[in-house]
C-alpha cells in the first residue's frame, strides 16, 4: 500500500460532484418527475437546472484537473476501473447535455427566466425520454461504484478511501 492521495482542489471537485449527482438523482426522481408542470415546479426546476450545469461543469474539471496532477499508482483490475470511471463521467455529462436540449427544445429557458410558460408534459420531447434512461444507467454505476469503494474500505481493507480525503491515506 502506497499513501497516495489526490490533490486538495480534485477531493473537493470530486465531493462537490458527488453531492450535486446525488441530489440531481435523488430530487429528479422523487420530486420532479411527479410534480405537475404548475407555478410551484419552476422554482424547483430553476435549481435543477443550475445544480445540472454545475455537474456537468465539474467534470470537465476533474478531467482537467486529472491532466495536470500525478495519477494515482495502478491497483488490479485498474482497466475495469478505468473504464467505470470514464462511464460515470460520460453519464453525467451526457445528462447535463440532455438537459440542456430539453430545455432548448421545450422552451424552458424563457418559462423559468422570461415570461413563458411551462410545457403541459415533458415527456413529449425525445431528449426527456433520453434523460430519464441515462438517468437510471447512472444510478446504477453511481451503485457500483459506491459498492466498490466500500469494498476497498471495508472487506480488502487497503484504505482506498483516504485517496479522497476520507480515513488514513492509502489506497495502493
Ligand atoms: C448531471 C446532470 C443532471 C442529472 C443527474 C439530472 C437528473 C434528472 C433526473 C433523475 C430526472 C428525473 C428523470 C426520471 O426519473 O425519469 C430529471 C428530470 C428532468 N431534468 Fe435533469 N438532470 C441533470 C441535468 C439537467 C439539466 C442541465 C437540465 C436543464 C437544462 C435538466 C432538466 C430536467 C427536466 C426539465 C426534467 C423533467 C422533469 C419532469 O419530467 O417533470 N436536467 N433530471
Amino acid at each position: 500500500m502506497t499513501s497516495f492521495r489526490y490533490a486538495t482542489g480534485q477531493v473537493a471537485v470530486h465531493w462537490l460532484a458527488a453531492a450535486a449527482v446525488l441530489f440531481l438523482l435523488l430530487t429528479g426522481t422523487l420530486v420532479l418527475e411527479d410534480m405537475p408542470n404548475t407555478a410551484p415546479k419552476v422554482a424547483n426546476l430553476r435549481i435543477h437546472m443550475l445544480v445540472g450545469a454545475l455537474a456537468g461543469l465539474l467534470v470537465v474539471v476533474r478531467v482537467l484537473l486529472r491532466r495536470s496532477h500525478p495519477l494515482p499508482p495502478p491497483m488490479p483490475g485498474e482497466r475495469v476501473v478505468r473504464w467505470g470511471h470514464l462511464g460515470l463521467n460520460l453519464l453525467v455529462l451526457l445528462m447535463a447535455f440532455s438537459g440542456a436540449m430539453l430545455a432548448l427544445q421545450s422552451g424552458l429557458l424563457d418559462a423559468l427566466w422570461g415570461n413563458g410558460t411551462l410545457p403541459s408534459d415533458f415527456r413529449a420531447f425525445t431528449p426527456r425520454r433520453v434523460h430519464g434512461l441515462l438517468a437510471k444507467l447512472t444510478m446504477a454505476l453511481v451503485a457500483l461504484h459506491v459498492l466498490a469503494a466500500l469494498y476497498h474500505q471495508f472487506v480488502l481493507r487497503d484504505g482506498l478511501l483516504g485517496r479522497m480525503g476520507l480515513g488514513r491515506k492509502g489506497g495502493s
